[in-house]
């Protein structure tokens, strides 16, 4: 592995047990601190490529490294995963209650990343209590509490508004600027995996093979001003074509 790869995919092969072909022959290097976004049609493979990353599948043929030790890993599921029992602040702290953190830490921990999500008020709440977003953003707050040195979110914001999700885009780059995370970002919204990535992925259908991967050139700092700019504009719209290259011939580009 390059000295200086936090995740490195050679050669990936996947299979299921079950016979069915996901991932077919994947390169791919993450350098640290690179946040890079995983484009791709729907039932391709994206959520089984972060499974692979995290350890939770093993692949069929090729080697995965990876930097991050497991429990310097977050991991936001495409399906929130909440306990039912447990309310919000249980909810975030988890992980480290299975690590035998200590009650006081974990409360003070859960309230802090409750805070950054919006739902410092909310730390009472159980998950039938909550909108698909507000379980959404548990998840996201839950990935947070480990001190990640790598986190693996699979479309994170895929349930929330525009102006919700342009604002948890924005928090989002602003807590990579404190904390260095490196990241594999899966979206089906091209314009937040432009705003949000340093570099691109772009998949083929079943099985999937890597079409692109795109250097993100829209320059730092990105902000809520970025969106209107024409050089985001015109990367979001180039993406899009090759994006929709991707997609069955009846099937419409979302
Ligand atoms: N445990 C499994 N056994 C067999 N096939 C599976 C299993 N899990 C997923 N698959 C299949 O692998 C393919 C890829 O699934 P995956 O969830 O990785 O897709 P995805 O790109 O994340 O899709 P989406 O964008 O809809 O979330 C699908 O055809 C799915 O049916
Ligand atoms: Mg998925």
């Amino acid at each position: 592995m390059a000295e200086d790869s936090a995740v490195r995919l050679h050669n990936i092969g996947l299979s299921y047990p079950d016979g069915t072909r996901v991932l077919e022959n994947l390169q791919v290097e993450a350098r640290p601190g690179e946040m890079i976004a995983v484009l791709g049609p729907s039932g391709c493979g994206k959520s089984t490529l972060l499974r692979l990353v995290a350890g939770l599948l093993s692949p069929t043929e090729g080697t995965m490294r990876r930097e991050a030790p497991e429990d310097r890993l977050g991991f936001v599921f495409q399906d929130p995963n909440l306990l039912p029992w447990a309310n919000v602040a249980d909810n975030i702290a988890l992980p480290l209650r299975l690590r035998g953190v200590a009650k006081a830490t974990r409360r003070e921990v859960a309230a802090h990343w409750a805070r950054r999500v919006g739902l410092g008020r909310d730390l009472h709440l159980r998950p039938h209590q909550l909108s698909g977003g507000m379980r959404m953003r548990v998840s996201l707050a839950r990935a947070f509490t480990v001190d990640p040195e790598l986190i693996l979110f699979d479309e994170p914001f895929a349930a929330l508004d525009t102006f919700t999700r342009n604002h948890f885009n924005e928090e989002l780059l602003r807590l990579k600027a404190q904390a260095h995370w490196t990241a594999f970002f899966v979206t089906h919204s091209v314009s937040e995996a432009v705003f949000l990535a340093d570099r691109l992925l772009i998949l083929s259908g079943k099985p999937a093979r890597l079409l692109d991967v795109v250097e993100n050139p829209l320059p730092a700092p990105r902000n809520h001003t970025t969106r209107e700019s024409l050089v985001f504009q015109q990367r979001v719209g180039d993406i899009t074509a090759m994006v929709e290259k991707t997609l069955p011939h009846d099937e419409p580009a979302a």
